[in-house]
């Protein structure tokens, strides 16, 4: 606009030339706009390109590798490999029966075969090959020899952690994560980094670089996030351990859509350092790694490897309590709180049914169960965790993405972001009578507007932390049963679906341990149920949540279990219970 004010003031006295002039100035500037913005699209598409053919050349090396060893080496039974348990698959390990390269390649080759049906891969680490040159270094370690996958946002030396977002393309990580660098003394081999949805904030799996993953269970259902990619994986067969993050289910609900387990620690017990976020800074609801599994036992074992000195020692800021196994293997009756319905978000029949069974499992064993509810959810969804979450009005977010291209049902997603503030108290002024809980987040969604705000939700959220801890102490629990969100969506409704998450994050906001375990599986009863699901608010979240878990049966069903700040292994023994149970009411 410069350059036309320069023009125009150039032939002042004759408008009619300064019509025209003005009208190829603006048009020039016109041009080159577009052509800037073509040049940016095609350089983003260039990136992207990139990105694909490195991967797809990455995932030919790895199959020539496989293909080599296969040649050469007529031993390994790979099926019985692929079914060991990660504690017997370890003790073969461990006492020399199995060797690390059979393990390494076995898996390998599966992750490919898995990779190619359900594009759940976005890296294969080929650094892992030279890693079997060393691994003997580790014999003593809790892991030696046991192939391990990392979700992407999890640092690697010389891999990117793009949190699905493409200007986070080409910056490899300069050196490992913590964690990374404690499982590989550990004796683990991280061999493949795993699928993410775009910027991470959804518990969806897709993004413009590396696409949509799909769900094992079925392949036109979604896999779950933001952890999906391991999700899909480990379900497949083609990982026996995983690492993801969690910051408000992404450990736990890519773990129910699929069916497998998945542990979400006290936030802190774990190291993050070199583990990308979208949000940084962001300290109203907390974010943790997580490891995911096919077992409560490996969970376990993930847990005793990366909590010893060499993490401590790595990272200060993490407190030095090593894993405590008598807490883990003992039997001591429990006092389980239990829900099946949080007077929030509706449950869908499976969810209710499947905290029911388990309730009537864990009495029969002699554990006493206490009826629990959260505390005043309605305000705490809205009030401490979204405008916690979004305390600046999602500015961080779309710094993040602006540019970019989305995907599918992403800029609906961000969509809210956008609008400015007084339209969002408009709206949520108009919503209110017809869904308090839309207009809610309307309304949180603006932030929290100034520091000294910022301060107060912190101190509201640590007062509700303080509640219900003692709510917790009044009627004397030590765990609590609940459900898990599940069955798996139909792609792109998790975006939109916001307020089903009432399930799991509030016990990021709380800070809890907290973990799941699959149980069943949704019946035709459970569809035949969900036709006349109305949901409490009867609001289009209500609508919106039913569209997305119908078609679901034969699909995996999960329960929650929570603890207390620190107590992970009173959880992950919990979830070890309710395991076995069902495994031996099968
Ligand atoms: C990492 O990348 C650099 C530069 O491409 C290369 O020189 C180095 O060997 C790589 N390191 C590893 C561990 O692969
Ligand atoms: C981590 O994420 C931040 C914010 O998205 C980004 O600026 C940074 O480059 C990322 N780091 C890596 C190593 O990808
Ligand atoms: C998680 O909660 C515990 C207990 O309240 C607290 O000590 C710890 O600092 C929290 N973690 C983080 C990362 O804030
Ligand atoms: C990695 O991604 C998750 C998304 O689930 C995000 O919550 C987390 O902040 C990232 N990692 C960390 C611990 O920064
Ligand atoms: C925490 O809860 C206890 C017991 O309910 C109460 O006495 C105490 O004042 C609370 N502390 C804060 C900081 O809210």
């Amino acid at each position: 606009m410069q350059d036309l004010k320069v023009l125009l003031d150039g032939v002042k006295g004759d408008t009619g030339t300064a019509a025209v002039l003005g009208a190829a100035a603006c048009g020039v500037v016109g041009v080159l706009l577009l052509l800037r913005t073509v040049s940016r699209g095609r350089e983003v598409e260039r990136k992207i390109q990139r990105a694909r053919s490195r991967r797809t050349e990455v995932l030919q090396r790895a199959d020539q590798a496989v293909l080599r060893y296969r040649q050469t080496h007529s031993t390994a039974d790979s099926a019985s490999i692929l079914a060991l348990p990660l504690a017997e698959l370890r003790e073969k390990l461990q006492t020399g029966s199995l060797s690390p390269e059979d393990v390494l390649y076995t898996y390998m080759e599966q992750t490919l075969a898995v990779n190619a049906k359900l594009n759940c891969c976005t890296e294969i680490i080929m650094e892992s090959f030279d890693q079997l040159k060393t691994i003997g270094s580790n014999k003593d370690g809790l892991l030696y020899g046991v192939p391990i996958s990392l979700k992407e946002n999890i640092s690697y030396k010389n891999y990117t952690s793009t949190c699905g977002m493409v200007k986070n393309l080409d910056k490899p990580a300069q050196k490992d994560s913590v964690l990374v660098e404690v499982l590989k003394k550990q004796g683990a081999i991280p061999f493949a980094k795993t699928n993410v949805p775009q910027a991470l904030l959804s518990y969806d799996c897709s993004n413009p670089i590396y696409g949509e993953t799909k769900n094992p269970c079925n392949p036109k259902k979604s896999p779950g996030g933001s952890s999906g990619g391991e999700g899909a994986l480990i379900t497949a067969g083609g990982s026996v351990l995983g690492l993801g993050t969690d910051i408000g289910g992404s450990v736990r609900i890519p773990a129910s859509f699929c069916g497998i387990c998945g542990f979400k620690p006290t936030a802190g017990r774990l190291s993050s350092l070199g583990v990308n976020s979208s949000l940084q800074g962001q300290k109203s609801v907390l974010t943790t790694p997580g490891p995911m599994a096919r077992d409560v036992d490996s969970l376990a074992l993930f847990m005793q490897a990366v909590l010893c000195d060499h993490m401590f020692e790595l990272d200060p800021t993490v407190p030095p309590l090593p894993f405590n196994m008598q807490t883990y293997k003992s039997s001591r009756p429990l006092r389980i709180g239990y829900y099946d319905n949080d007077g929030y978000s509706q449950p869908s029949p499976s969810m209710a049914r499947a905290v029911r069974e388990v309730k009537a499992l864990l009495e029969d064993a002699g554990h006493t169960l206490v009826p629990y509810l959260p505390l005043k959810l309605d305000h705490t969804m809205t009030e401490l965790l979204l405008r916690g979450l979004f305390a600046d009005g999602g500015v961080t977010l779309l710094e993040q993405v602006k540019g970019g291209p989305m995907v599918p049902g992403f800029a609906l997603q961000i969509l809210p972001y956008r609008i400015p503030n007084w339209i969002k108290k408009f709206l949520s002024l108009l919503i209110k009578p017809v869904s308090s809980r839309v207009a809610g987040f309307l309304s949180a969604v603006c932030g929290v507007g100034s520091p000294q705000n910022v301060w107060k939700n912190q101190a509201a959220v640590a007062e509700y932390t303080n509640e219900t801890i003692s709510y917790w102490r009044k009627i004397n629990i030590d765990v609590l049963l609940c459900p898990m969100i599940g069955p798996a969506y139909w792609p792109r409704y998790a975006g939109k679906s916001s307020t089903p998450l009432s399930y799991s994050m509030i016990y990021n906001l709380l800070n809890f341990s907290a973990g799941t375990v699959t149980v069943s599986t949704v019946t035709e009863e459970d569809e035949e149920e969900l036709k006349h699901f109305k949901g409490i608010y009867q609001d289009f979240q209500d609508r919106l949540f039913k569209e997305a878990v119908t078609g679901g049966v034969g699909l995996p069903v999960s329960v929650q279990c929570v603890s207390l700040p620190w107590q992970d292994e009173m959880c992950l023994r919990l979830m070890k219970e309710v395991e076995e149970l069902v495994r031996s009411r099968k």
